[in-house]
């Protein structure tokens, strides 16, 4: 998926620092339809969105999760390395042009998943990570973070069901448990940036707690 264009609202929008929401979770946790239908909401507010997902968001980097996705297993920290070489690409082209135009950028997955997946699911080390995120990201890390969470045999389940499992989904259940976990802890420890929704409600639940959250964290929302 190539990023969207930004909302129709743009024209008369002021340039300047846009707002970086990032949606996190397990496979099957519903963050396309979450991010589709809050950037449709932010843009129904006036805001100009624009919607991007990882690994992806810019040609290079959709390049990357050919490999990513198509090759392996990799390396643990080989597959980290891919993962941000993707992220920067999709920073530099994409997220930080779009910020800096004053667009809201809303993005399916970012650093916390590699934190989730590689880390807690694979065994890379937090320092690595860290370096990693330095090394790609700069100082621009994401303003509110909602984690999408699930219990992974229902994730699962909504997962498989779609078919053409990728080799991540295709990982055990202890796999999916660990990457919860991971995700849960992330949102424990940076309490400030992350909210954590219940996947298991209904899309418009999820959306009704997710722009209360907008809201309420970030302001600029009638
Ligand atoms: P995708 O088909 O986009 O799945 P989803 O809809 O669940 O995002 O595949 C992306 C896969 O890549 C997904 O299984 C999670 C994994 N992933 C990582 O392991 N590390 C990362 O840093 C990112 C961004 C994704």
């Amino acid at each position: 998926m190539a990023p969207e264009a930004p909302g129709s609202s743009t024209p008369e929008a002021p340039a300047g620092p846009g707002r970086f929401i990032t949606l996190e979770g397990g496979e099957g946790a519903g963050k396309t339809t979450l991010s589709r239908a809050l950037a449709a909401a932010l843009a129904g507010a006036g805001l100009p969105v624009l919607r991007t997902r990882e690994p992806g968001g810019a040609p290079g980097a959709e390049a990357v999760r050919g490999l990513i996705l198509g090759q392996g297993p990799w390396d643990p920290v080989a597959e980290a390395m891919l993962h941000f070489a993707a992220r920067r690409e999709h920073v530099a082209r994409t997220i930080a042009p779009a910020l800096e135009a004053g667009i809201w950028v809303v993005c399916d997955r970012f650093a916390d998943s590699t934190l989730a997946y590689q880390g807690a699911g694979q065994g890379l080390s937090r320092a690595v990570w860290e370096g990693l995120c330095d090394l790609a990201l700069g100082p621009l890390r994401p303003e509110l973070t909602l984690v999408l969470d699930l219990p992974p045999d229902r994730g699962m389940g909504r997962a498989l069901s779609r078919g053409d499992a990728n080799r991540y989904e295709m990982q055990g259940p202890e796999f999916h448990a660990r990457v919860r976990a991971g995700f849960l802890a992330i949102a424990e420890a940076e309490s400030g940036r992350c909210a954590v929704l219940d996947a298991a409600a209904r899309p418009e639940a999820v959306l009704a707690a997710a722009l209360e959250t907008v809201r309420a964290r970030l302001g600029g929302l009638a």
